[in-house]
Parts: C-alpha cells; sequence; structure tokens
C-alpha cells in the first residue's frame, strides 16, 4: 500500500471586484504566495469562480487536518488585508469570526476534502460554482452516479454495475443518511429533490472507496443573517469503476435551475463556463459553474483542464441565457424569488417587521 494522497479544496469570498463578479488578480496573488511559502503541501491550484477563491491542495495530512485549515485559514486573512486596502466589496466577507478555532469548518470558508491511494492513473474534475448553494450539486451528482442515460458506464462497466452509496445531510437539523444505489433512489429523490434542505455530501463506491465529496455548509444558517449564498465546490474522481470525465461533465450541458443569483434569493439557470467566463454580471448572475480536471501524479497537480471552455458547452450557455431572459421577467414574484422561508436570512424579514403593525384581523 502506498502512501494515501489528500485532495482539500478550500474556498471563501473575500471580496468581490466589481461588487460581486469577480476576484481581483492581486488577491489570487497574495493566496499563491501565501501557499508557496507554507511548505506543508504537496502541490496547489488557485481557482476562481465569479467572487470565490478556491484554494485547490494536494498534501499527505489528511481530511479536516488543523495544518491544512490554518493554511488556509491565514491564507485568506492575509488576502483580506489585500481586499481591504482595494477596498473591495465585502471584504472579509466569508470569515465569520476573527479568531481560527482549528479547523474552518463553521467559520465561513467552503471546504471539500477527500483522501485516498492514488490510483495507476487518477483523474479527478474540481467543479467550483459561484452565485448558488451546496444543494447544486444534487442534480448532477445524482446524473453522474445513478442515472442510466447520463451515465452508459453504470449499463455497461461491470465495475460501475453494482450502483454506488450516496451520503445525504439535512442541513436544517445536522443528520446524515446514507442510500445504497441503484436500490434506493427512489427514497434517496425524496430527499435531494429538496437541495435547500437536503445535500449529497459524498458518494462512495460499495467497498467504500471515496468517488466524489462536496462542500455543504450554510453561512446564513450559522451567521443568522444574509451574508451572501454558500458558493460551493464539489470533487469528483473519474474513470475505471467511477464515471468516465464526459459523464461526470454531461449533466452540465443542462442547465438546471439553482437557487442563488441575484441577493442569493432568485431561482436561475447555472451555467457552465470557462475559468476566464465566470464573471456574473447579469442581475449578478446567471449563477455559473466550473469544471477544472487534474491528472494526480504523486500529488502533483497536472492541469488544470478548463472543461466547460469547450464549445460543447455553447448550447448549454445558450439555453441558460434563454431561460434567464424568461424568468426575469418575473421580477419580485415567486418561484423567480425564492419561497419567503429561504429569504428569511436575507433583509427581507426586516421590511415584514416595519409594516407588522399595519396588520389588522379579518
Ligand atoms: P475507463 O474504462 O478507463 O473509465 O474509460 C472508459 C472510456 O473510454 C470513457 O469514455
Ligand atoms: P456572493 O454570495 O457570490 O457574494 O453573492 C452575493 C450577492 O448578493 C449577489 O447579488
Ligand atoms: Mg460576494
Ligand atoms: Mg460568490
Amino acid at each position: 500500500m502506498g502512501e494515501k494522497v489528500s485532495l482539500s479544496v478550500i474556498k471563501a469570498d473575500i471580496g468581490g471586484f466589481v461588487g460581486h463578479s469577480t476576484v481581483h488578480p492581486e488577491l489570487v496573488i497574495k493566496a499563491k504566495e501565501e501557499l508557496t511559502k507554507s511548505g506543508i503541501l504537496i502541490d496547489f491550484f488557485v481557482g476562481t469562480v465569479g467572487d470565490d477563491i478556491n484554494l485547490i491542495m494536494t498534501h499527505t495530512l489528511g481530511v479536516d487536518h488543523g495544518e491544512i485549515h490554518k493554511l488556509a485559514w491565514n491564507t485568506f486573512l492575509a488576502c483580506t488585508e489585500v481586499a481591504k486596502k482595494l477596498k473591495l466589496y465585502g471584504a472579509g466577507q466569508d470569515l465569520l469570526s476573527d479568531a481560527f478555532s482549528g479547523n474552518v469548518k463553521g467559520m465561513g470558508p467552503g471546504v471539500a476534502e477527500m483522501e485516498f491511494e492514488e490510483r495507476k492513473s487518477e483523474p479527478v474534475i474540481v467543479f467550483m460554482a459561484d452565485k448558488t448553494e451546496p444543494g447544486a450539486w444534487n442534480l448532477p451528482l445524482y446524473k453522474m452516479f445513478a442515472d442510466p442515460f447520463n451515465t452508459i458506464g453504470l449499463v455497461i462497466d461491470p465495475k460501475m454495475h453494482g450502483g454506488f452509496l450516496f451520503e445525504v445531510h439535512d442541513l436544517i437539523h445536522h443528520k446524515k443518511v446514507i442510500f445504497q444505489c441503484p436500490e434506493e433512489i427512489y427514497d434517496l429523490l425524496v430527499f435531494i429533490g429538496a437541495p435547500g434542505h437536503y445535500c449529497i455530501k459524498s458518494v462512495y463506491t460499495k467497498e467504500g472507496e471515496v468517488a466524489a465529496t462536496s462542500s455543504t455548509q450554510r453561512l446564513n444558517l450559522m451567521a443568522g443573517r444574509y451574508i451572501g449564498k454558500d458558493d460551493p465546490v464539489c470533487i469528483v474522481r473519474c474513470q475505471n469503476g467511477l464515471p468516465a470525465v464526459g459523464e461526470a461533465l454531461e449533466p452540465f450541458a443542462y442547465p438546471h435551475l439553482v437557487a442563488g443569483w441575484m441577493r442569493g434569493s432568485h431561482v436561475g439557470p447555472l451555467m457552465p463556463v470557462a475559468m476566464k467566463d465566470a464573471v456574473p454580471s447579469r442581475f449578478d448572475g446567471p449563477p455559473r459553474a466550473v469544471a477544472l480536471g487534474f491528472q494526480l501524479a504523486d500529488g502533483k497537480l497536472i492541469g488544470p483542464q478548463d472543461f466547460f471552455a469547450d464549445v460543447s458547452f455553447n448550447e448549454a450557455r445558450n439555453t441558460a441565457n434563454q431561460i434567464a431572459n424568461y424568468v426575469r421577467r418575473m421580477g419580485p414574484f415567486e418561484p423567480h424569488r425564492l419561497p419567503l422561508n429561504e429569504m428569511e436570512y436575507t433583509t427581507l424579514p426586516d421590511v415584514m417587521k416595519k409594516l407588522k403593525d399595519r396588520f389588522q384581523e379579518l
């Protein structure tokens, strides 16, 4: 058995340039500087999507390791200093506290990590999204690992034919449950069809090998006030008993509707784009997804391959723009605007409080 490698993706919004649209290049430079001098990483890549910085890091310390989380935290703090100097919008937005407690979970940044024995060839995809929430990965992960109309490997590859295990988290009541698929896909869909409440945290092979994992924290629920949506990340391992790269990308040819967009309060299509095109502008959107592919080589990140730059996703982008045109015309009306229970952590309750005394009994 070789030494296991860990892939950690830790992300935060520490200030937007301009508004909530992108990350200023100086923040990326600062993040690279901090990670370079750390000495505890095998390799890293600093990715961006909209106004979110994603630290993609490999190491041998395992998941949930204090040193890695501290490195990410301190990197975000250093970037915050730059953001403050440039007066970027919402500088330090995702850092909920000034004091680091040993683990970034629950403190603002989003985290997706996995540890595994690197295979003879280890293709991975890091999906990063902006202007949406962790549940945005539910539908694509379901398609990748449970839908034979998306993933033909489930039908014709004997190594995939047995199906996968889905670990689902209840983000409101802090519980988890594991579903066997395909046996329990109808049970699974009851829950993951409500992506604001139930999220696919990880997918495992039936032998218990990790295949995919996502970030699932909800900052607003933690902070009790509006601080933007928790723009999520997701790692998917590919090939040889797992979905082929093209099977993992295929769900994004359909720009499904997700929660987020303007003020984190609207439903809109998730548009797959190249990293350079992840500049959510129209109504602060529409929501974006970027897919960075890497081959791991003894923990080195060979890449990235910016998959959604491919012209085969042009139609998805066109469709997303058409859906955006259509749904925007509803303005402040549901279901374009999120339902009231989802607006609880926005600024809407303050407006409602002001009008409270105007209501009379019927
Ligand atoms: P693997 O069997 O290596 O996953 O490759 C299958 C394939 O050709 C995907 O397009
Ligand atoms: P972010 O969550 O990406 O910061 O966006 C917040 C927002 O209010 C966009 O309109
Ligand atoms: Mg922002
Ligand atoms: Mg963002």
